[in-house]
């Protein structure tokens, strides 16, 4: 499948009116991904808006019947060795999961980075704690960074503590 034509789905730029469904759908994705961390729809919403404010020419959609089914979103950020690629969003429609959507997506994406802004490497932030997506990602040559660690806190505390 490598014409856009011949795919059940289409990849174009995602606009301002396909965010709606897509945030119903990023919500329902991720708190199955993870119940114990539940994405209501209203930052769902907002999360999505924020991610096509700071990079619209870099948030793909797949589209089936006009309708969004999946996206990814990125920003691309000069680093020390060169512009980096940086995951922002990747999900698809529950029902459509397992039909190479995310895949198509990634190599869209990954081609504009690559052709556009010349970026040199990619960072992505996934689940820890079961193999997929991260054995996916090692598949196709991401590795876990030994020189790093994801922080966060609670901005409250981390000011009562920093005096
Ligand atoms: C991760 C996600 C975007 C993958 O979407 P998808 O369209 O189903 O993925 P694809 O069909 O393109 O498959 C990509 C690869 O993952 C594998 N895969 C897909 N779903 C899988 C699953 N549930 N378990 C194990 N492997 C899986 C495919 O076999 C394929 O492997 P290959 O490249 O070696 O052939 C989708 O499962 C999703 O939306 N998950 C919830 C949100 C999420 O976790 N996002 C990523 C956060 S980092």
């Amino acid at each position: 499948m490598k014409n856009n034509d011949i795919k059940p789905f289409k990849i174009r730029l995602v606009h301002k009116n396909d965010i709606l469904i897509l945030s119903e759908i990023f919500s329902k994705v991720f708190t199955e991904a993870d119940i114990k961390k539940p994405w209501d729809k209203d930052n769902s919403y907002k999360h999505l808006m924020y991610w096509l404010k700071i990079q619209p020419d870099m948030f793909f959609g797949a589209f089936k019947d006009n309708k969004p089914i999946g996206a990814i979103a990125v920003n691309i950020k000069p680093w020390r060795t060169g512009m980096r690629c940086c995951a922002g969003i990747i999900f698809v429609d529950s029902q459509y999961k397992k039909q190479k959507i995310a895949k198509f997506l990634f190599k869209k994406i990954l081609e504009k980075a690559v052709g556009k802004y010349k970026a040199m490497s990619f960072e992505a932030v996934t689940f820890a704690g079961k193999d997929f997506p991260l054995n996916w990602y090692e598949r196709v040559g991401l590795v876990s960074d030994k020189n790093t660690v994801l922080i966060k806190g609670d901005c409250l505390d981390i000011l009562k503590n920093l005096f």
